[in-house]
């Protein structure tokens, strides 16, 4: 099946199954915001239980925090967010629809890429065994013409954003010949700057200076509290702050389901270190992240790192780790090295001394942050969209037998084990019943008797729960029950009473914590 055609069935699939729904539906929905249905919502709670454990219970040195999503609006002058958190936007004047500039280049830069993956895709078809990527790309000139514009197109659009060249970019738009996709012209007007901060207002007044913004990212609050929990943890640096929460960003692009929302959720930990160990911090986050990923299971050749061409205007320097959505290769998280920028811009703006007395160097200093920042989010996309499965099945008359199935990591499943009495009768379901009194004290369950019990079955496999306990006529005689696993759909007979001992080794969170 085409990817394209994968992911408009799990976007069906999310809502079907109660993953996720567009918000306000009633009302014909809200661009870009997103609600979590009842399956969803358990998948959200077990991928942020898992960072924060990760961070938190794994790292004595790093400890949580809840800052409120208001704060002072002084705060986003200290940030740079007022001045510099923009996208560049351009409209097109027949169509009257606006788009962000550097995605229009960043877009046709894909296309590009394409064509050239085309060329090399053919020419290794030609060559069979003996074909070299880098030897064609460099001698042929067709693929050599293709680099050489990719690399200098990207090179270009990199200065123009860091240089804030809004008039070069338009130029550049214009030589590459870029159409808007729905009218078909290049009627294009100039490109501006837009804020994507949401403004609101505090109180009752509506004067200027009551205007304060829903924060953009949660890290803010973290530095604005760093003296408050250095201070009361009694934290000797390097150490971090963790926090979950939202943020809202007013997205001019917002596509691609929930990858790019206008509300969304945020895991950032802020990590404090000397200055001069910034770079060797960096290194060890960008590590210590891409394997947290790679515990859940996804497929080492689904991740990649990507260094940031553009810097943001807090960093020295970033890398995104990349995951292979269905469409194409994507940010999933942020590690920056944010140098001391926040910590010295609050003191600054707020006239007050933000430093830490190193007791080992004997000095006082503006302590320099290495920040890891994960979209919830786009984690959930992440591991909805490389879990989710159509398996053609063979079936007993012949016809075709489809099973979706999403092959969670069963310690992130939403319901960890379905229980099942086979029939509604016979005692079978006070025996289940008795069996979820037992196992609900320990782990995520769901009882069900309605329907044969293969479509209850399938039902699970739909919300990818790892295990199903049937119990039958059997289990009313000698106390055991099937256990019939997700992926393999194997069945095994156990004694009732070790059921949660044959899945506890997959289901619980520290299967994934062990691995890091
Ligand atoms: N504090 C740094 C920061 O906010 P960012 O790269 O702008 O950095 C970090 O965002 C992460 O937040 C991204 O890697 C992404 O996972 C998530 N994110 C950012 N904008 C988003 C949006 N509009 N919708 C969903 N997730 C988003």
């Amino acid at each position: 099946m085409l990817r394209e055609d994968l992911f408009k069935n799990l976007t069906a699939h999310c809502k079907e199954y109660g993953f996720i729904f567009p918000s306000s539906e009633l009302y014909d929905g809200l661009a870009a915001v997103y609600d979590y249905g009842q399956n969803g919502v358990e998948l959200k709670l077990n991928i942020r239980q898992y960072w924060w454990e990760a961070m938190t219970r794994l790292h004595q040195n790093i400890v949580g925090l809840d800052s409120a999503i208001f704060m002072h609006p002084k705060i986003w002058e200290a940030s740079g967010h007022l001045s510099a958190f923009n996208d560049p936007l351009i409209d097109n004047k027949d169509s009257k629809k606006r788009y962000r500039a550097d995605v229009l280049v960043e877009d046709w830069i894909a296309k590009q890429e394409e064509k050239l993956e085309k060329e090399v895709g053919k020419a290794a078809k030609r060559f069979g065994e003996a074909f070299d990527r880098a030897q064609f790309v460099h001698t042929n000139a067709r693929a050599l013409e293709l680099q050489q514009s990719i690399d200098s197109t990207r090179t270009r659009l990199a200065n123009l954003l860091t240089g804030n060249d809004l008039a070069g970019l338009k130029q550049l738009i214009e030589e590459l010949e870029i159409v808007c996709p729905i009218s078909g012209t290049r009627n294009w007007t100039d490109v501006r700057q837009f804020n994507l901060m949401f403004a609101t207002r505090l109180g009752s007044v509506s004067e200027e200076a009551n205007e304060i913004y829903l924060r953009p990212e949660t890290a803010q609050g973290i530095f604005v509290n760093f003296l408050n929990v250095q201070k009361t943890g009694r934290m000797r640096i390097p150490f971090g702050i963790a926090q979950v929460g939202k943020a809202f960003r007013n997205e001019i692009v917002a596509r691609q389901f929930t990858f790019r929302m206008r509300e969304f959720e945020q895991m950032e930990m802020q990590y404090f270190v000397a200055p001069g160990s910034e770079m060797e911090w960096f290194e060890y986050w960008k590590e210590a992240r891409l394997q947290w990923h790679l515990a859940l299971g996804l497929g080492q050749e689904n991740y990649r790192y990507h260094p940031h061409d553009k810097l943001a205007h807090y960093a020295n320097a970033a890398v995104d780790i990349e995951f292979n959505f269905p469409f194409g290769f994507k940010e999933v998280e942020g590690i920056h090295s944010r140098t001391d920028f926040d910590l010295s811009n609050h003191a600054r703006v707020s006239g007050r001394k933000v430093q830490y007395f190193d007791a080992d160097r004997n000095e006082s200093y503006t302590p320099y942050v290495v920040e890891t920042s994960i979209g919830l989010d786009r984690t959930i996309l992440m591991v909805l969209s490389a879990c989710y499965d159509e398996e053609h099945l063979a079936s007993d008359d012949g016809k075709e037998d489809i099973r979706k199935v999403l092959h969670l990591p069963p310690a992130l499943a939403p319901v960890k084990v379905a229980i099942l009495p086979l029939v509604r009768k016979d005692g079978m379901p006070e025996r289940a019943e008795a069996i979820l009194h037992d196992l609900r004290l320990r782990t995520a369950c769901h009882y069900e008797e309605k329907d044969t019990v293969g479509k209850r079955y399938r039902r699970q496999d739909a919300i990818g729960t790892p295990y199903c306990v049937t119990v039958d006529t059997q289990t009313l005689e000698d106390g055991t029950v099937t256990l019939r696993e997700r992926d393999s759909m194997q069945q095994q007979r156990i004694p009732a009473e070790r059921i949660y001992e044959a899945i506890a080794p997959t289901t619980e969170l520290n299967s994934l914590l062990k691995k890091l």
